[in-house]
């Protein structure tokens, strides 16, 4: 599953299971721009990245304007020369029950989470519509499929991803652009690290195998949807939940 010759953004990846998807897919031969709203971490992880033997670019960037998310994928297009892999991985939580959701919680995390990923597809299709080649790989969430209390603009927004990602499957599937999800689970990063402890007690006894996933985990079905081995799965959701849901 080499991605020689490709390249990649991937938005939220200072860090967290952003930064494992950028190593992953860096490892396997592509070039990787590392979007976040942190740049001094995102030029961390862009010096890891380069320090593999690729090209890899910081770029700080809001995914919630859409200003800002056409100038990433831009700026990718220009350092690295084009763009062949958006991963929309930028994500953040606010919970509340719905009761004593304000509407900033509620605005915050559907911008981010799901008007981010259109902004940034939006821009990044326009790239590859022209090369007529392209992979566009949502992370959304184990949530989007089950529900969650507590998480109504969590689980709206991932949900509303991967209505979204079926869409870009249909529209641009002419295009020989495919769109994919890839819906984690309970996996052991600082968003989880967040929760109280008893709340991560109960979500581990629910999950069959028993333990969090790792941030690799995630990476290693973003790495094998950006291969060549995926072309031809689009309009897809990857569960990777340790059998939390089935
Ligand atoms: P994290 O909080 O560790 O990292 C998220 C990154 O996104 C941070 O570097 C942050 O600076 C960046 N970011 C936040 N707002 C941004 C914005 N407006 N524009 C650009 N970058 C922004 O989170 P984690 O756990 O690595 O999550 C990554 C993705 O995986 C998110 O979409 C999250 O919803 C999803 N996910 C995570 C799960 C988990 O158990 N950790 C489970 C299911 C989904």
């Amino acid at each position: 599953m080499h991605l020689n010759g490709k390249t990649a953004l991937v938005t939220g990846a200072a860090q967290g299971i952003g930064k494992a998807i950028a190593l992953s897919l860096a490892k396997a031969g592509a070039d990787v721009a590392v979007s976040d709203v942190n740049l001094e971490k995102a030029q961390e992880t862009a010096a890891e990245i380069a320090a593999l033997g690729v090209k890899s670019v910081a770029i700080k960037g809001n995914v919630a304007s859409m200003e800002e998310a056409a100038a990433m994928v831009d700026k990718t297009a220009a350092e690295l020369g084009k763009i062949d892999i958006l991963v929309n991985n930028a994500g953040i939580t606010r919970d509340n029950l719905i009761i004593r959701m304000k509407e900033d919680e509620w605005d915050l995390v559907l911008d981010i989470n799901l008007k981010g990923s259109f902004n940034c597809a939006k821009a990044a299709i326009k790239h590859m519509s022209k090369a007529r080649s392209g992979r566009i790989i949502n992370i959304a969430s184990i949530v989007g499929a089950m529900g969650n209390a507590g998480q109504a603009n969590y689980v709206a927004s991932k949900a509303g991803l991967i209505g979204l990602t079926k869409t870009i499957a249909r529209e641009y599937a002419s295009r020989n652009i495919t769109a994919n999800a890839v819906a984690p689970g309970f996996i052991d990063t600082a968003m989880t690290q967040a929760l109280p402890e008893k709340v991560r007690e109960e979500m581990l006894k629910q999950i069959p195998l028993a333990k969090l996933g790792t941030p690799e985990d995630i990476a290693s079905a973003v790495k094998f949807l950006a291969s060549d081995a995926a072309a031809y799965i689009t309009g897809q959701v990857i569960h990777v939940n340790g059998g939390m849901y089935m």
